[in-house]
């Protein structure tokens, strides 16, 4: 068979994620590969945990890459975390809330759940209420839902948690580098990300930080794998030990510290990725890129508002970074998306299970959270939407982004 070079067109991704990368970071992707344990490699590897502490405002020791996706780092963080038989207490606010709950069952957890409504967060009350009655050992919660567009107030759960002697992981794959989020202020033990929201990188790499608490936990986990045991049989050997070899943190603690234990091939061009994204990301200043989010979701937000499409749940708790809207009466939301994308070459998000057919989710966020992107997005649905039939003001969407711009 003859497959042509790849040459994929020309998209602007302003969906819910992934997002066109930033050109830098393809640059830094199309680097040449050295040695696993080459000493460029090694202080690569110390670079990017350095700029990750920065990225998650933490000086925990153990901030590292997982390789895969995000999906990769929650299941590295709960399956070496969860003993089979702990209780985990999982708040679900939408389907990334199902995923955590779902893993979490996978590593014989006794999962508990407490629901809100799609479109809801969480009070920190509730959150302790169930916290006091479950006794869980671990809080597995999502810090901002795609699915829903909505953050969870994370500032007090580590002060519940830790009161409590809970450990509190959070997935912020959808809102780091976007939204406030602070590691070590708000007590989060365990934290697992992904390069392609707000971090402007292709998916693939895991960006984690674990704190002393949860590194003791995994620790006393650990197995040294047969073939790389001390002689002398000094080594742990555990009868039970983390259920998973890929996602053994214990083992990947090894590899990425002073040890340099071999355990996977580092996956080279992905951590020249994500070292760009949080190179990007430092440089630009982690506030100033959540103002950033700030003004281009809410220019979006604006803009939509303008063509008279409504806004989906408590804005209050909106992320900066991706808005829901719901799709007008009579309107085939797949036949908008499909016209934006065919004619526009613009990509905007379609939904999951309850919200199904209902809402759509425009992203602004890492590259993309850019005026001209906005702009764009908000004058091509104009058209689509007109075309379709639905009665929009001429230049309403973008006008109204604009004066948020002026403003
Ligand atoms: C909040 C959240 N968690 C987890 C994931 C899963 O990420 P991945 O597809 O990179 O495994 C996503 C993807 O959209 C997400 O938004």
């Amino acid at each position: 068979m003859t497959a042509l070079q790849i040459d994929p067109p020309a998209r602007l991704l302003m969906g819910p994620g992934p997002i066109n990368a930033d050109p830098r970071v393809l640059r830094a992707m199309s680097a040449q590969l050295v040695g696993q344990y080459d000493p460029s490699m090694t202080a690569y590897m110390a670079e990017t945990q350095a700029l990750y502490r920065e990225v998650f405002r933490t000086a925990n020791d153990a901030t590292l890459l997982v390789d895969g996706t995000s999906r990769a780092g929650i299941e590295a963080a709960l399956v070496s975390l969860i003993v089979p038989g702990d209780r985990v207490l999982v708040p679900v606010f939408g389907r990334f809330g199902h995923l955590l709950v779902e893993i979490a069952t996978r590593c014989g957890a006794e999962v508990h759940t407490i629901e809100t409504e799609w479109g809801t967060v969480f009070t920190p009350e509730q959150i302790e209420t169930a916290v006091a009655e479950v006794k869980p050992k671990i809080l597995a919660v999502v810090h901002g839902d795609t699915s829903t567009t909505l953050a969870q107030p994370l500032e007090d759960i580590g002060a519940i948690c830790r009161a409590h002697d809970v450990l509190l992981y959070t997935d912020v794959t959808a809102s780091l580098g976007g939204n406030e989020f602070e590691t070590d202020a708000w007590g989060i033990d365990a934290v697992t990300a992904g390069l392609q929201k707000c971090l402007a990188g292709p998916s693939g790499s895991s960006p984690i930080s674990l704190s002393p608490r949860a590194v003791e936990v995994i620790e006393s986990r650990k197995s040294i794998e047969a073939g790389l045991r001390a002689a002398d049989g000094s080594d742990e050997v555990r009868a039970d030990p983390i259920r998973s070899n890929y996602f053994d943190l214990g083992m990947i603690l090894d590899y990425w510290g002073p040890k340099r234990l071999n355990h996977h091939t580092e996956a080279t061009t992905m951590l020249y990725g994500a070292r760009e994204c949080a190179r990007i990301l430092v440089e630009e200043g982690l506030d100033d890129s959540i103002a950033r989010h700030r003004l281009h979701g809410t220019a979006m937000l604006e803009g939509v508002r303008a063509l008279g499409l409504e806004p989906f749940g408590d804005l209050d708790h909106k992320m900066t970074n991706v808005v829901g809207v719901y799709i007008p009466d009579g309107v085939d939301g797949e036949a908008i998306r499909s016209e934006l994308l065919h004619d526009y070459s613009i990509e905007i998000g379609t939904s999951f299970g309850p919200l199904h057919g209902k809402i759509w989710r425009i992203g602004t966020m890492g590259y993309n959270a850019r005026k001209d992107a906005v702009l764009v997005t908000l004058a091509s649905l104009e058209q689509v939407l007109r075309r379709a039939g639905v009665r929009v003001t001429a230049g309403a969407g973008a006008s109204a982004a604009q004066d948020v711009y002026a403003s």
